[in-house]
């Protein structure tokens, strides 16, 4: 359409401005102004359209994004009972020696029972002296008189181990929101490792580098899993490798703990450095990880005010290194 200023006007004496040209010409406009006012309605119904469409695609998305964190929040506890079904497959194994231990012991004390109430009978039923000598080496009664304190007190021990690995597994399976609690590391990283490479086949070799005792105050369950998780991740990195080694070692700089899992395997690769903390990255067959482990060890480390890192281990392999506060605050871990 021609600008307006195209057409020629004159001004009347009230100053209102009309075209000269004549009748024609001022239908023609507003025949044009209305067809730019249709336009105009039309764009902005589309545009209206447009905006239905955009709520919907917004509501769509926003549902989307709700399912997506549902399924998130799914994952994480299925990462949660997968790393319980790998520590109940640890377990297993670890209650097993105690309970075997104790079963041989108390099978032993019952045939030495046996053999003290037949040599009481004999001793009751007025045999002579020979006799009762003769019993009595048959018997092996001195050896089960000596055996019987040892083995009461190995009966003993294995059923403390069974009593402590119990509890281990209780404080495993605490909700997240576990007690602040003073503990010594050194036990936990022992109990840590042992359960995972307990359930190995052929484990590869543990080198510790620990103090006697490093007392911290943290959520002990939390601190369980992390280990685990970095302890399962060196042991799979370590799979049917010769010479496989996980050296673990933890010691205090200032106010902080510092503790190391490194393994000798083949590394984190260039490409995957920057991933590995993300949920659901894993390198690992499907069905063998979820890629959670790093995730969730990398949250709770903030959580208990505390990091993890990776870092190639200068012997090649990976480094990771868990720092935390040798104290954590109270409101930490929530
Ligand atoms: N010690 C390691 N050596 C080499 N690569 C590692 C090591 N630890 C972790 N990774 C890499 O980081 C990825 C993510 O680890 P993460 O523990 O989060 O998941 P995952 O072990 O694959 O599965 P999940 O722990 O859930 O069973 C692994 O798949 C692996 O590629
Ligand atoms: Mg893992």
């Amino acid at each position: 359409m021609a600008p307006l200023s195209h057409f020629p006007f004159v001004q009347d004496a009230s100053g209102a401005g009309f075209p000269a040209a004549g009748e024609d010409l001022w239908i023609d406009v507003i025949r044009k102004m209305d067809e730019v006012y249709a336009d105009l309605i039309a764009s902005q119904t589309a545009l209206e359209e447009r905006n239905i469409e955009l709520e919907r695609t917004l509501a769509e998305l926003d549902s989307a994004h709700k399912k997506l964190r549902q399924t998130q929040q799914q994952l994480l506890t299925s990462e949660k009972m997968a790393a319980l079904g790998r520590l109940v497959a640890g377990v297993a194994h670890e209650l097993n020696n105690p309970i075997s231990f104790v079963f041989g012991n108390m099978y032993a004390l019952k045939r030495y029972g046996a053999a003290i109430t037949d040599y009481l009978r004999a001793v009751d039923g007025g045999h002579s002296a020979d006799e009762l000598a003769e019993l009595r080496q048959r018997l092996k009664i001195d050896r089960v008189l000596a055996d019987i304190g040892p083995l009461v007190d190995g009966t003993l021990e294995g059923a403390e181990r069974v009593r402590d690995i119990v509890q281990d597994l209780r404080r495993f399976s605490a909700s997240q929101r576990e007690p602040l609690e003073t503990f010594n590391l050194v036990r936990l990283i022992h109990t840590a490792s042992d359960w995972v490479l307990k359930a190995l086949r052929d484990p590869p070799e543990l080198q510790l580098d620990l103090p006697e005792k490093l007392d911290v105050t943290s959520r002990k369950g939390q601190l369980h899993q992390i280990l685990v998780n970095l302890v399962q991740n060196a042991a799979d990195a370590l799979k049917g490798r010769d010479g496989g080694l996980i050296a673990i070692s933890a010691a205090t700089q200032g106010d902080q703990l510092v503790l190391r899992v490194a393994d000798n395997g083949a590394g984190v690769a260039p490409r995957h450095q920057d991933k590995i903390f993300e949920p659901f990255f894993t390198t690992k067959p499907i069905g063998t990880g979820t890629g959670l482990g790093l995730y969730v060890s990398y949250n709770m480390a903030g959580k208990l005010g505390g990091s993890l890192d990776y870092a190639d281990a200068e012997t090649g392999g990976a480094v990771f290194t868990l720092t935390l506060p040798l104290v954590s605050a109270e409101d930490d871990g929530e």
